[in-house]
């Protein structure tokens, strides 16, 4: 297993380059490159950081421009957002072996929903869905190598994940329990609330 940490981006919604921002004085993209290796990746590229593969215009690209770098040999990918830190080494595992066992293309952590979420058009509300039939998903997001490579090079859309891709091309992407740890550094706020969790570790 290979990794691919996608650590491009102006981080806009931040306010500046998250990536580098520090979390008990390491950089986030260094966390979710450690958790990677922690996590069983022989090797991880890390995309758009200081001193890694230039990133691309959308995390897509970024994401094929890490894809570059790994070898044909390599039979599973981990794709991991620099912008969750506290994921775990164990959730890594636990993606592997979901992929392995249930004989899927791809495996990703996902939560319940604790919001009602609402269809809207505009300002109005065009639907309820049922929260109990969705869920949000997370990163690190592990792969077939050949079921990632055929997504990146077949699916012509935008994504706000790589599982999007495989699944639009009809692959079969299992889930496995996220960790409310594994949150998204968007917002300048969200990392005192990654500092919270880190300091209940403790
Ligand atoms: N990312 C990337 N290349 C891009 C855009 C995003 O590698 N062109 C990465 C980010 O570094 C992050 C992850 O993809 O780890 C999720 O992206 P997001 O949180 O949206 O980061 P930004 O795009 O930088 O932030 P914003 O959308 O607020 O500008
Ligand atoms: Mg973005």
């Amino acid at each position: 297993m290979w990794g691919i940490v996608a650590a491009a981006g102006s981080g806009s919604r931040f306010g500046g380059r998250k990536q580098e921002a520090t979390l008990d004085g390491r950089p986030l993209w260094e966390w979710a490159r450690d958790a990677l290796l922690d996590g069983g990746a022989a090797q991880v590229v890390v995309v758009g950081a200081e001193g890694g593969v230039p990133g691309g215009a959308q995390r897509r690209d970024s994401v094929a421009a890490g894809l570059a770098e790994v070898p044909a040999g390599a039979d599973l990918i981990a794709v991991h957002d620099a912008a969750r830190p506290l994921a775990s080494a164990r959730l890594v595992r636990a993606l592997t072996e979901a992929l392995r066992t249930e004989g899927a293309q791809g495996a990703v952590p996902a939560l319940p929903i604790a919001d009602t979420v609402k269809q809207i058009k505009g300002n109005l509300v065009v639907a309820t869905p049922d929260r109990a039939a969705l869920a949000a998903a997370q990163t690190p997001q592990v792969f077939q190598a050949a079921a990632l490579r055929e997504a990146h090079a077949r699916y012509p859309g935008p994504a706000t994940d790589d599982a999007a891709m495989v699944e639009a091309l009809g692959g079969r992407v299992v889930t496995v329990p996220g960790e409310r740890a594994a949150l998204k550094i968007t917002f300048p706020e969200d990392l005192a609330t990654a500092r919270a969790w880190l300091e209940g570790r403790r």
